[in-house]
């Protein structure tokens, strides 16, 4: 294996980035890429023939809760052993968050990044969710970007649990934010439409997996995001609407962008292939995330979204239950959430395969818009001289199927158990490192960083609803 200061060259390639595509060598030296071009020389580098191979800047994850509680429940891995599965599936960043439990929320990045130091293999970055507007919290709001923390979360439901935002509170926020240089993102439903819904459920005695589908159609996100675009327009704070599922959803988000409105939208793999057919299955309990997965018209809604730029991240929403912790006396009770880190990278790939993005579209929505996001970018996101050496090389020919028992996240289960893929990350760079490499772990060493999010410049004003035609 090269040291990183001897310097690697990966020679004859297809490099596809965001906005190109074609042959490219790449000389990585120091954890930086040292020069992109054809036909490049590196007397004492080693070289790696990468011909017939694609290379993409590294993909960052944007959505994951590593070692995460939900009531009892907690996710089964570590940073360690999430970033591992993360590096295995062509993910070379994570975004992970600090929720505040209490008072304050610097204190809770303070507690994650003590979780994360010294045991993540790839450097990691944190966005913070917001549960309550203290004193504290309100003293720490201009801090947060000293901290690192330039993306907040509000959740718009679990109001049972105790972290709900509601108008108030998200109002106060998208304000602060907008003066602060913040982005809000926000898990957006409905709480009072799907709580009447499982009341009424409930009394019918219908508490099986479906009912978890049942009790938020798509009118639980859609009048959710429909208010919260509101809000952030009159509020001007530009705004990430999480884990889009509806068609209806995709539809408000393209409306308010084309009325000028700083919206952006994140999809994941399981509503871009899963639909509500999987409540039907006997395991039909392990499918229970929110938002639910929806219908095949939804789900080619997504993708026509995310290919024309309506929707413009995919994150996978992690959450690493192992099938003994996916209980509940009733679909309302499950634990919410799906693995995903290690098989998001190929499967919106196999979007590429399947026609639904186009290569240099499919890098923009795993790694080069998440970084213009989080303002990571060129740093992150991008193969130019001085960015950081994240890179991950594709095999288009290499043909797997995906089984937990040869998945590498801590579960016993995958949602797309049996899926054959044509093409597939295999060799996986990060920081100048080759951690994997093929069927090896090849350096498995917890030198992953944090890497601070810088605040985004204040923002550009977007049109006020009230000078609008209603969207
Ligand atoms: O069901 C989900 N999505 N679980 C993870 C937490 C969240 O709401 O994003
Ligand atoms: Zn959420
Ligand atoms: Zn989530």
């Amino acid at each position: 294996m090269p040291t990183p200061d001897a310097g690697l060259l990966l020679r004859g390639g297809r490099l596809v980035t965001a906005d190109a595509d074609g042959p490219a060598d790449i000389l990585v030296r120091g954890g930086r890429i040292e020069a992109v071009g054809t036909d490049l020389t590196a007397p004492n580098a080693a070289v790696r023939d990468v011909r017939g191979k694609i290379v993409i800047p590294g993909p960052i994850d944007p959505h994951v809760h590593i070692a995460w509680p939900y009531h009892e429940a907690r996710t089964a891995d570590t940073f360690r052993s999430a970033t591992e599965a993360a590096a295995w599936g062509g993910t070379t960043m994570v975004i992970d968050w600090a929720v505040q439990r209490g008072e304050s929320l610097l204190d809770a990045v303070a507690a994650r990044r003590a979780e994360a130091d010294g045991a993540a293999i790839l450097d990691y970055a944190l966005h913070g969710t917001v549960t309550k507007v203290t004193a504290t919290l309100r003293s720490e709001l201009p801090r947060l970007h000293d901290a690192g923390v330039a993306v907040l979360k509000l959740y718009m439901t679990y109001r049972r649990r105790g972290i709900m935002a509601d108008d108030g509170m998200l109002w106060y926020i998208l304000n602060a934010a907008r003066d602060l240089g913040y982005t809000v993102s926000v898990h957006a439903e409905n709480p009072f439409i799907h709580e009447w819904n499982e009341a009424e459920l409930r009394a019918a005695g219908i508490t099986g997996a479906a009912a978890h589908g049942l009790h938020k159609p798509p009118i639980v996100e859609a009048e959710a995001i429909h208010r919260v675009i509101y809000l952030a327009r009159e509020a001007r704070c530009p705004l990430l609407i999480r884990h889009v599922s509806t068609a209806a959803g995709v539809d408000l988000i393209r409306r308010a962008r084309a009325q000028g409105a700083e919206v952006t939208g994140e999809t994941c793999p399981q509503y871009l292939y899963l639909t509500e057919e999987v409540f039907r299955r006997p395991d039909g309990y392990l499918y229970i995330c929110s938002p639910p997965v929806r219908t095949d018209a939804d789900r080619l809604a997504l993708w026509q979204g995310l290919a024309d730029g309506t929707l413009s991240v995919v994150g996978s929403d992690h959450a690493a239950f192992p099938r003994a912790a996916k209980v509940g006396a009733t679909a309302f009770d499950v634990p919410n959430g799906l693995p995903g880190v290690e098989t998001r990278v190929p499967l919106l790939y196999a979007g590429v395969r399947r026609g639904h993005l186009t290569p240099s579209r499919f890098v923009e929505v795993v790694s080069t818009a998440v970084a213009r996001l989080y303002g990571l970018y060129p740093r992150k996101g991008a193969v130019l001289p001085g960015s950081d050496a994240d890179l991950v090389i594709i095999d288009p020919e290499e043909q797997r199927a995906l089984h937990a028992s040869s998945l590498h996240m801590a579960v016993d289960w995958s949602p797309y158990e049996g899926m054959a893929l044509r093409g597939y990350p295999v060799t996986v760079i990060a920081g100048g490192r080759i951690v994997v490499d093929g069927d090896a772990m090849a350096d498995p060493r917890p030198a992953g960083r944090f890497v601070p999010c810088p605040r985004r410049a204040p923002s550009r004003a977007a049109p006020s609803l009230a000078a609008s035609p209603a969207p």
